[in-house]
């Protein structure tokens, strides 16, 4: 090799040489950067060349992150848009810009400014939209889904909002995003600062769960949202509280809650707490077929595997309920499933009261074919039990 190199020119490479010039580049580039010659402003934009590279690198990267992505069969599901439309409004507007709402002039200065997704979503594969969601984008702003490894399932309601971003009209995105609720209703900062100080909840801030849960916490869009009225305002107070430092994961909630003092935390408890239990108009019709044999399991238990009775905790019963312990009668069954499976699932808990390291050790003993059915018995129950 070495005579190869050496032909004309007169300079035999050694590891001894190799390694000095290794060395030396690394000095270089030190010096550089101590410099501070590279210029990182934002307000000088990449060349044409290092865009294209930068963004060259993402699509390679994101291709190849998505192997193995496995996409779900139901992405048409209207509750599960209109559960990644809600958080679109909190989490995503503020830099892609949304149907009937431009971009903030703040972002046009970023470097990459957020793209347009109305026209860049249909460029991507579905996996591929589902990868850049859930881990961001590195040196962007693009930010990774909070509780990415645990909440796939609330990242996929946001696949399924983008999929249908394309073309869609300011009304159809109003419906999806705000339900019943007017624009100042959007989370984030700027709306903090406004509405009237006194007894309840701020009007800003229970609008913005109202876009989402209805002021009278019944929820909207089929099963999209939990039903939280007339749940205890202990439960509800240790879920929100949860859900704000992050132990009760939930990349959709988190956001919501995590902005809010203690103080306005009790009051929408106490706003939830007191609206009466009903049954959403649109609510799915729980399978008819599962229905008893949840009940068994509910009453009963399951003495093979060492299940206590849900009942015991949870109704329902004449006896009054432990406060801490949620209601379930009349939840949507989906709901109940996947709380169900999240329990299973993590190690570090869910749940936000001082008993919810019981809860982890009943959903570990349950099959996914009991958790289908005891889902399907507390949904057919009349709410408030
Ligand atoms: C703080 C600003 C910011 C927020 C918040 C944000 N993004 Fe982004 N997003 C960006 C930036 C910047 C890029 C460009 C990345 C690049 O080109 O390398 C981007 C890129 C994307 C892309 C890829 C588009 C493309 O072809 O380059 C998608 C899809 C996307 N974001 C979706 C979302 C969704 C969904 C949310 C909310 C869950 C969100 N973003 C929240 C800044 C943001
Ligand atoms: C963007 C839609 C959205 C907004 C806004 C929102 N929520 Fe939620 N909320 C959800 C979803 C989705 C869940 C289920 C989360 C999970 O899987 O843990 C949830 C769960 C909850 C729960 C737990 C229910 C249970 O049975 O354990 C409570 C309590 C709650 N939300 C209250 C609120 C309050 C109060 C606000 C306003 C600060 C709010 N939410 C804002 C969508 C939203
Ligand atoms: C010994 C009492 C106890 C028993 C028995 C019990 N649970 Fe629970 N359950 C709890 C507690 C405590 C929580 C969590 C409260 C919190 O968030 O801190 C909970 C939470 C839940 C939740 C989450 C509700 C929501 O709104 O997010 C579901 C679903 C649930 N339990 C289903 C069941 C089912 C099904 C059974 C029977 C197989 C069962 N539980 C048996 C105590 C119990």
């Amino acid at each position: 090799m070495s005579g190869f190199l050496n032909r004309g020119v007169n300079v035999r490479v050694t590891p001894k040489r190799a390694g000095i010039a290794a060395v030396a580049a690394v000095a270089a580039g030190l010096a550089f950067g101590w410099s501070g010659l590279f210029n990182i402003s934002a307000s000088t934009k990449h060349w044409p060349v290092t865009d294209w590279f930068l963004h060259w690198v993402m699509i390679n990267s994101v291709e190849t992150w998505s192997i193995g992505v496995e996409v779900p069969d139901n992405l048409d599901d209207r509750a599960l848009i209109a559960r990644g439309a809600g958080h679109y409004a909190t989490g995503c507007a503020s830099c892609h810009g949304a149907p009937g709402r431009p971009r903030s002039p703040l972002t046009d200065v970023m470097s990459p400014p957020p793209p347009d997704l109305d026209a860049k979503v249909p460029t991507w594969e579905t996996a591929h939209l589902f990868t850049i969601v859930k881990h961001g984008v590195k040196f962007s702003g693009m930010p990774a889904w909070v509780s990415f490894d645990e909440r796939e399932d609330e990242v996929w309601s946001v696949v399924a909002f983008l999929k249908k971003l394309p073309g869609m009209t300011p009304d159809e995105y109003k419906a999806l995003a705000m339900g019943a609720e007017t624009d100042g209703a959007v989370g984030g900062l700027v709306a903090l600062a406004h509405g009237p100080q006194g007894r309840g909840p701020r009007e800003d801030t229970l609008a913005d769960c109202a876009r989402c849960h209805g002021r009278d916490g019944l929820g909207r869009d089929g099963d999209a949202f939990p039903v939280i009225a007339g749940q205890s305002e202990d439960y509800l107070f240790d879920a929100l509280s949860a859900y704000a430092v992050g132990k009760r994961h939930s990349g959709i909630m988190q956001p919501a809650a995590a902005r809010l003092p203690y103080s306005e935390l009790a009051a929408l408890a106490e706003h939830y707490a007191n609206q009466p239990a009903a049954r959403p108009k649109d609510a799915p019709t729980p399978d008819p077929a599962l229905v008893a044999t949840g009940e068994t399991i509910a009453r009963e238990g399951v003495r093979a595997t060492g299940t206590p009775a849900c009942q015991s905790c949870h109704g329902p019963s004449a006896a009054a309920r432990n406060p801490a312990y949620p209601s379930l009668a009349g939840q949507h069954a989906s709901y109940l499933e996947t709380q169900l499976h999240l329990w299973e699932k993590e190690h570090d808990s869910r749940g936000g009261g001082p008993f919810r390291e019981i809860m982890r050790k009943v959903a570990f003993r349950l099959t996914p074919e009991e958790i289908r059915a005891v889902a399907a018995y507390y949904a057919s129950l009349p709410p408030g039990k």
